[in-house]
């Protein structure tokens, strides 16, 4: 079991997201949800199995959508997130709901369980995601439909002049690149993932997020580079133990923090759409 406190991270966008200022990351949330479950076909009466649910943000809508009739199973290995998600279906008064802590590579479910099977921004992360995705097409029935959204940070862009800080930056990211399974996961490689464990009619679709911002602070911009995420999956960590000094991630942080205040500083993720089903 990985013991990355995906829970905290996950209070931590929270938090930012009811700040007040970010409505447009809330509402995004909202879009790229609703679209991966227009992508997973959802009807009433389907069950549906959400892998990484994390609190819930995929598992509790499509509760909704495929009604009384239906069935939806969140599954997640972060105990705190998965509390905060059962809290919500609760106040919601969803019956149809159910939560099950597990690691995604070994599902507790029966072969063929599943109507639909979706996923937002969890593979990205989980190193051998190739287990992972056949244990999502074993819980699938025949014809059965997949879903996923994940972000592609290998090829995360940033339109600015890294001026004296440029040759540490290429270090650091070849690191990344090299050690961390969500850089090291490039577009093309979830279509090619979900292809080799039988999965048909695949499709995808790209959509860069701009996630550029102006850094009020060094420490925001450290945060931002380092600690983007959780726990040893945090970029800091790969640095440490690859031996990237301290000295170089100041620079490249100090670098980005003051371009980040410039006009024309971009910052962009693109994350990919796939859907496709199960053979007949
Ligand atoms: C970025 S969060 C996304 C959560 C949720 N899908 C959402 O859209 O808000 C990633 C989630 O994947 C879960 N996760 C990561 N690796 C996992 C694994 N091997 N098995 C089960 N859950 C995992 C984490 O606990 C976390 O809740």
């Amino acid at each position: 079991m990985s013991d990355t406190d995906w829970s905290g991270w996950l209070d931590l966008v929270e938090s930012q997201l009811h700040a007040g200022e970010d409505q447009r990351s809330r509402m995004l949330l909202g879009q790229i949800r609703d679209r991966v479950l227009h992508k997973a076909g959802l009807r009433r009466g389907d069950i549906l199995v959400d892998l990484g649910c994390g609190r819930g943000l995929v598992a509790l809508e499509a509760a909704r959508i495929v009604g009384p009739e239906g069935r939806v199973i969140g599954v997640d290995l972060s105990e705190g997130a998965l509390d905060r998600a059962k809290a919500e279906a609760r106040r919601r008064g969803l019956e149809n709901l159910e939560f099950i802590r597990s690691d995604i590579r070994a599902l507790p479910l029966d072969d063929g369980t599943a109507d639909a099977v979706t996923g937002r921004s969890v593979f990205a992360y989980v190193a051998d995601r190739k287990t992972a995705l056949a244990e999502a097409y074993r819980v699938l029935k025949p014809g059965g439909r997949v879903s996923l959204f994940e972000p592609v940070l290998r090829e995360e862009s940033y339109q600015m002049d890294w001026g004296e800080a440029e040759a540490a930056w290429r270090r650091m990211r070849l690191v990344l690149e090299s050690v961390h399974p969500a850089y090291g996961f490039g577009l093309g490689q979830l279509k090619e993932v979900l292809e080799s464990v039988g999965f048909t009619d695949l499709e995808t679709f790209v959509w860069h997020a701009d996630t550029s911002r102006m850094y009020a602070t060094l420490e925001e911009a450290r945060q931002d580079l380092g600690e983007l995420l959780p726990g040893e999956l945090a970029p800091s960590e790969a640095w440490r133990k690859a031996g990237i000094s301290e000295e170089e991630v100041a620079m490249v942080t100090e670098r980005l923090w003051r371009e980040s205040a410039r006009p024309g500083f971009r910052n962009s993720i693109p994350c990919v759409y796939a859907w496709g089903r199960k053979p007949l």
